[in-house]
């Protein structure tokens, strides 16, 4: 049984199956996790799933072993909208309805923190693993969202993101077009400044995957990086 958005105040940002339903989400990712985490092996660590919305990655990771936090805004307010853009606070509350959803239709025991990714560090104790599943394009800071990440990351950091297949540290603007997508940001990009942050890129594996609301498969990079180094501390202002 396909149901589309079951509930008037649900809204799936990923599609599910239930027990008892399937339910078709903007991103359809099932079937794909392991390869979207860049087959990193997940049994008995910590796991932070960064921008989690209705939360596949937290429930699969958490069915594979993990012990995961689910990281996401704590209002609306956080999207960083293109100018004109109207923040729309039922969409998020729909959205946060369906990750309770699948949280309780999964048994899950995933734990669920809201707040700003750019303090996030404040918020959150390191987890092994930090897994950051496209919420950088939608961030006019990016750079600043990888560190807090690296703040919160003892072993590992996954990013999943649209990314240009070059070493060149260069960046396509893109504008907050509606969608809220404002840089595509090149290989380079993430493997240096991954290294200023005590990180070493292991592997960049790229694949296409599902995006239903748009009728199109889409390529997302999967990048793998191992800490080598600690995070340089900010100095004392
Ligand atoms: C496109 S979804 C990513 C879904 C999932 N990680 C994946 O890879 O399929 C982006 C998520 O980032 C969250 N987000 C956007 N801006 C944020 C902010 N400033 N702080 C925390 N979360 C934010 C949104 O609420 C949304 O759930």
């Amino acid at each position: 049984m396909l149901i589309e958005n079951p509930q008037p105040n649900q809204r799936f940002y990923h599609s599910f199956d239930f027990p008892d339903r399937t339910v078709s989400g903007d991103w359809d990712l099932r079937g794909r996790f392991d390869e979207y985490i860049g087959q990193v092996q997940v049994r008995g660590r910590t796991l932070l799933d960064v921008g989690a919305a209705s939360g596949f990655l937290s429930f699969e990771a958490e069915k594979r072993g993990a012990h995961v936090t689910s990281f996401d805004a704590d209002s609306a307010d956080r999207w960083q909208l293109g100018p004109g853009e109207c923040i729309d606070y039922a969409y998020y509350e729909a959205m946060r309805n369906s990750y309770s959803y699948a949280h309780a239709a999964l048994r899950s025991g995933a734990r669920a923190i809201y707040g700003n990714v750019y303090s996030m560090a404040d918020a959150v104790e390191p987890h092994d693993i930090v897994l950051i599943g496209q919420i950088l394009v939608h961030l006019r800071d990016p750079i600043a969202a990888i560190e807090q990440s690296a703040r919160c990351a003892k072993q590992t950091i996954i990013i999943a993101e649209g990314m240009m297949d070059t070493e060149e540290p260069t960046a396509i603007f893109t504008a907050g077009r509606p969608g809220y997508s404002w840089w595509y940001m090149s290989r380079g990009i993430y493997r240096q400044w991954l290294a200023r942050l005590g990180f070493e890129v292991k592997a960049f594996s790229e694949a296409k995957y599902r995006c239903v609301v748009r009728d199109e498969d889409i390529a997302i990079c999967s990048l793998v990086a191992e800490r080598v180094a600690p995070t340089p501390q900010r100095p004392t202002p």
